[in-house]
């Protein structure tokens, strides 16, 4: 299971990649909003700051909503960056999107996902990756790890090729859930990801080790 960080923090993107375990970064507006990228030209310049930290695939979303809009936009960000993928909405026009994009090998992540029903058509449209929301999900009494399980298990039975990537992770726990359930790629905050070391009796364990050495 690949892991991406969601942020577009740069200090954090540094800190999980310096771990050695980090495979790629997702963003989206808010995520930009968030660090104050604003304006064209910073945005696309933070998306290649991006990439010189990371090695693996970066995703930058498409503000457009049309299909000219989103192939426009797509190109651009594309041409930025090898390891661009283009995030893409799913809606009507955004599933057009992908299957041009695809064809013109260009890579995309749909995202906005919340059934099985919208990443069937993500997969036919061959996206690179599905992203289905699981934290939101959650929020609405809805088994978000469930639906990465259904997704992953239709696309085994065809051989699609799209990859599960669970976004709108929220804890460790989800993180785990997702692995056995059969996601192909986790998209978490660092908090998540930091989350996974702790165990209290990994910190007893390695005190006494280091208490019982100083006695010799
Ligand atoms: O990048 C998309 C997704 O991970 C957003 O997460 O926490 O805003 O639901 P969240």
């Amino acid at each position: 299971m690949k892991f991406f960080i969601d942020t577009a923090n740069l200090d954090q993107i540094r800190e999980a990649n310096d771990l050695g375990i980090l495979d790629g970064v997702t963003t989206n507006p808010s995520l930009m909003a968030k660090e104050g990228i604003k304006g064209e030209e910073n945005i696309l310049k933070h998306y290649i700051d991006i990439c010189n930290i990371v090695d693996g695939d970066v995703s930058a979303e498409v503000i457009a909503t049309d299909f000219a809009g989103i192939i426009r936009e797509a190109e651009n960000l594309a041409a930025l960056h090898p390891q661009i993928v283009v995030k893409v909405p799913m809606i009507k026009e955004g599933v057009k999107a992908i299957k041009y994009l695809t064809s013109q090998g260009i890579k995309t992540n749909c995202t906005l996902v919340f059934s099985a029903g919208q990443a069937i058509l993500a997969a036919k449209a061959g996206a690179t990756y599905v992203s289905p929301f699981i934290g939101r999900l959650d929020d609405v009494s809805t088994d978000g790890v469930a639906l990465i399980g259904q997704i992953a298990h239709i696309y085994s039975l065809y051989n699609f090729e799209t990859q599960v990537l669970a976004a709108s992770i929220r804890h460790s726990m989800h993180i785990i859930s997702c692995a056995e359930v059969g996601a192909d790629v986790v998209t978490c905050p660092l908090d998540p990801i930091l989350g996974l070391l702790k165990h209290p009796l990994t910190d007893i364990g390695l005190e006494k080790f280091l208490a019982d050495h100083k006695k010799k």
